[in-house]
């Protein structure tokens, strides 16, 4: 990671792993298994790219860097965590592996494992009308991430994803899933971030280029990854997908048409940032970090 970044990053984890710890804290007393599950997702290490990606996109478009990040930022990665305890299910992917530790289905049980996932869904709403920004933006965000989390988003593609399982899929529905399944919520991240920053109208489809090219470039390396890494790097099972025949593009395309898949959208990355400054430069540094992250 660039070094700059790897400073941006810090800031970026206290900051967000602030606010999520503040949430969490008013679920004390009853409810502590619920609250416990919750937390030990949110906070056991994760990379925290979703957050980064709010802050990054937000300093992209504003002088200095607007209020009310936090709140945002933490939203799309109590969704993140969400997606993946549900990914983690026996029903799902059935990995008992996550950043190293048990899953949370594992070190929990499998209902609160569920419950976990349900009540971070709505915390991550509650997250977006609790944040001090103005009433037009905060619905806006509700509107961005709701659309990107749900049916015609993330879920969306976790459907696609479990159906395929076993089959030969073309490249362009493969495309289509990774978008829906991995994308979506990265392009979510960069939009919220956007809005926060009070974006142009130019601005902000300049960044929707940019985050579909990282957000599939995302999930190119974790299929990648999946295949080149080891399990103690990647603290998830590697070759998950293999043994659960997962079409993914390594699968479809093998391993060098894979890469240079992750290339050229890194590529598009860049260029989709072509009329920025140096203030997208953390947005650059993370197209960066997205091909050439090892875990
Ligand atoms: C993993 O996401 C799941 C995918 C969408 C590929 P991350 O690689 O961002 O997971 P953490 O949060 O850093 O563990
Ligand atoms: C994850 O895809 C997508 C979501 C969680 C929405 P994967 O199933 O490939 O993610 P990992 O490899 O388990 O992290
Ligand atoms: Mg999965
Ligand atoms: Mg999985
Ligand atoms: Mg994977």
């Amino acid at each position: 990671m660039h070094p700059e970044l790897l400073a941006f990053s810090h800031q970026v984890r206290q900051s967000v792993d602030a606010r999520l710890q503040e949430a969490l804290a008013h679920f004390a007393g009853e409810g502590a298994q619920l609250r416990d599950a919750m937390a030990y997702s949110l906070t056991n290490g994760g990379k925290r790219v979703r957050p980064l990606l709010v802050y990054a996109a937000a300093q992209a478009v504003a002088a200095g860097r607007p209020d009310g990040l936090d709140w945002p930022a933490a939203a799309v990665e109590a969704i993140h965590a969400y997606s993946l305890i549900h990914d983690d299910l026996p029903a799902m992917d059935d990995d008992n592996l996550r950043r190293g530790k048990p899953t949370t289905h594992i070190a929990f049980d499998e209902a609160s494992a569920i419950l976990a996932g349900d009540a971070l869904q709505a915390l991550a709403f509650e997250l977006l009308v609790q944040s001090p920004l103005g009433a037009a933006e905060q619905l806006a965000m509700v509107q961005c991430l709701a659309k990107a989390s749900g049916a015609r988003g993330m879920v969306l593609g976790q459907a696609i994803d479990l159906a395929a399982v076993d089959k030969q899929l073309s490249i362009g529905a493969l495309e289509a899933m990774h978008q829906y399944k991995t994308g979506a919520l990265i392009a979510a991240a960069v939009e919220l971030g956007a809005l926060a920053g009070g974006a142009t109208e130019a601005q902000r489809q300049a960044l929707g280029l940019y985050a579909r090219a990282i957000g599939l470039a995302f999930q190119v390396q974790d299929d990648i990854l999946d295949v080149i890494s080891d399990t103690e790097t990647l603290g998830k099972q590697q070759g998950a997908d293999q043994q659960h025949n997962k079409p993914t593009y390594v699968s479809l395309l093998g391993l060098e048409a894979a890469q240079n898949k992750a290339r050229a959208l890194h590529q598009q990355a860049h260029e989709a940032l072509a009329g920025f400054g140096p203030q997208a430069n953390y947005l650059r540094q993370l197209a960066d970090y997205i091909i050439e992250r090892r875990a």
